[in-house]
């Protein structure tokens, strides 16, 4: 019998420490390290670092980086939008992960995918370790795929899954659901430590990349949002993706952070109804769905989501406070960021701010990460103080810089077009680069949308006070 490997493994960036520590020596998190004893398999000598022999031949062999490889196959999963935030279809021998929080929606998107693959004649596999099989299929039965041919195990053995998939017909598609449920014999420590998740998820990508079938492992989210356990399940996989919204509304964001195979930063929009995931192939039709026009402490933001122009409404609410320890609420977008705004207006446009209690909001529950939106936001705030209205059909974008001027920002062609394409009319955006500063409004023929160009976050404020 080999002796056991004893190491302490932080299970926040999975480095390994020969004696336990305080203090990981790698991310310098407290009190993160986990004790992990893995025994070497007997016979084939494979644990994690295990040593081969120098003198052996290798059977390596170099090819020419100037080869043309033929063009990517992808295969489409059925759904447009899970397709899109995969860089246009799904590529064989890829792992996947998707991320999320508990109850957002991942093993319902999974199985619809699955579900309309089957359909379409690939031969799928739904491996489930965190429900039964009967619970699964209840689900199917609700989202209308009972009688989809997909192949399904409640497992969370390695030692009973990988034989599975290693012989008889190569799956398209394979799901397990989730990977950090997942175990190998091998390895004493508990499912879900870095260990486990690591070793796991590495002999799956290595099945799925040697019999060529698209892999997709389900990540549970920490409290602080980072995919369980390890940073290093991300290096892994070819492509991350994180599964996003907020329970209370209905809308679902899939959005892409890492893609070997496509853009990354690349959003699907999903509404989570009766029957499962329905695709929202208009969201800023639907994220203005609920906007009431002519409204103080309103303002429409146009937005990019990786290539995908997005028009949100962004609410402000500002109101009296208690002396000496104001309320600063904001959902949807970076507290940093609003603090910024908030400072900017009190010490370069004479905005009155202090004492007050302030509410902000990006409406039907997405999450705002482009500092583009600050002048949506200043809209917003100074039209809520001073309770005028931005004018209907408004679209506001730019970023602030700290000596209260407005910055261009990219993409503002395809910001516009989608403006107009939902019937906007008027835009207040940052002059353009080499133009005569003019704090007229012009119109720009060939998008027929009135511009009003900004050099300074006080014209705006003027503009709000006065009208
Ligand atoms: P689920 O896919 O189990 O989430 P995850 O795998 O990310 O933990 O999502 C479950 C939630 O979705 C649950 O709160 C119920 C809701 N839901 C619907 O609203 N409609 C449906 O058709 C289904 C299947 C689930
Ligand atoms: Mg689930």
């Amino acid at each position: 019998m080999a002796k056991p490997i004893r190491s302490f493994v932080c299970q926040g960036c999975g480095t390994i420490h020969p004696k336990w520590l305080g203090r990981c020596e790698g991310c310098g998190e407290w009190n993160s390290l986990v004790e992990e004893v893995s025994t070497p398999l007997p016979g084939s000598g494979r644990t994690i670092g295990a040593k081969t022999g120098a003198s052996r031949r290798s059977g390596l062999e170099f090819t020419d980086l100037s080869a043309v490889a033929p063009p990517l196959a992808r295969h489409g999963s059925g759904l447009s939008e899970f397709d899109r935030v995969c860089g246009g279809g799904l590529v064989p021998g890829s792992a996947i992960l998707i991320g999320g929080d508990p109850g957002i929606g991942k093993s319902t998107l999974l199985l619809q995918v699955m579900g309309s693959m089957a359909r379409a004649g690939h031969r799928t596999v739904y491996i489930t370790g965190e429900e039964s099989v009967e619970q699964v299929r209840m689900r199917a039965l609700r989202l209308g795929y009972a009688e989809s041919p997909v192949a399904l195990a409640a497992e969370t053995s390695l030692a009973e899954i990988l034989p599975a998939l290693e012989s008889g017909e190569v799956p398209r598609i394979v799901v397990i659901d989730s990977i950090q449920t997942m175990f190998v014999d091998s390895l004493e420590s508990a499912p879900g430590t870095v260990a486990q998740v690591r070793m796991s998820a590495q002999e799956l990508i290595r099945l799925a990349k040697k019999r060529g079938f698209i892999l997709v492992l389900v990540g549970h989210v920490t409290k602080e949002g980072a995919i369980a356990g390890p940073r290093v399940l991300e290096h892994m996989v070819d492509t991350v993706l994180y599964f996003e919204g907020d329970r209370g509304h209905q809308f679902r964001i899939l959005r892409s952070v890492k893609n070997r195979f496509g853009p990354g930063d690349e959003i699907g929009v999903f509404a989570m109804t009766e029957g499962g995931l329905e695709e929202v192939a208009n969201p800023s039709a639907l994220f203005l769905s609920e906007r009431i026009n002519d409204i103080s402490g309103s303002a429409v933001f146009a937005g990019m989501e990786g290539t995908r122009p997005l028009l949100v409404e962004i609410q402000a609410l500002v109101a009296p406070g208690v002396p000496g320890s104001p309320r600063r609420a904001v959902v949807g977008w970076d507290s940093q960021r609003l603090a910024m705004v908030i400072a900017v207006l009190e010490a370069r446009c004479g905005v009155s701010l202090a004492g007050k209690d302030i509410y902000l909001n990006v409406a039907g529950g997405l999450r705002i990460n482009e500092p583009a939106a600050d002048l949506a936001v200043a809209a917003a705030l100074v039209s809520a103080l001073s309770g005028v209205a931005v004018p209907a059909e408004t679209v506001v974008f730019g970023e602030i810089g700290l000596a209260g001027e407005v910055r261009p920002v990219g993409q503002s062609e395809a910001r516009l077009k989608e403006a107009l394409r939902l019937g906007f009319t008027r835009a207040m955006i940052p002059s353009r680069k080499g133009k005569p500063s003019k704090k007229t409004s012009g119109s720009d023929q060939s998008l027929a949308i009135t511009i009003q160009s900004l050099d300074l976050l006080a014209e705006l404020v003027d503009y709000l006070q006065s009208e």
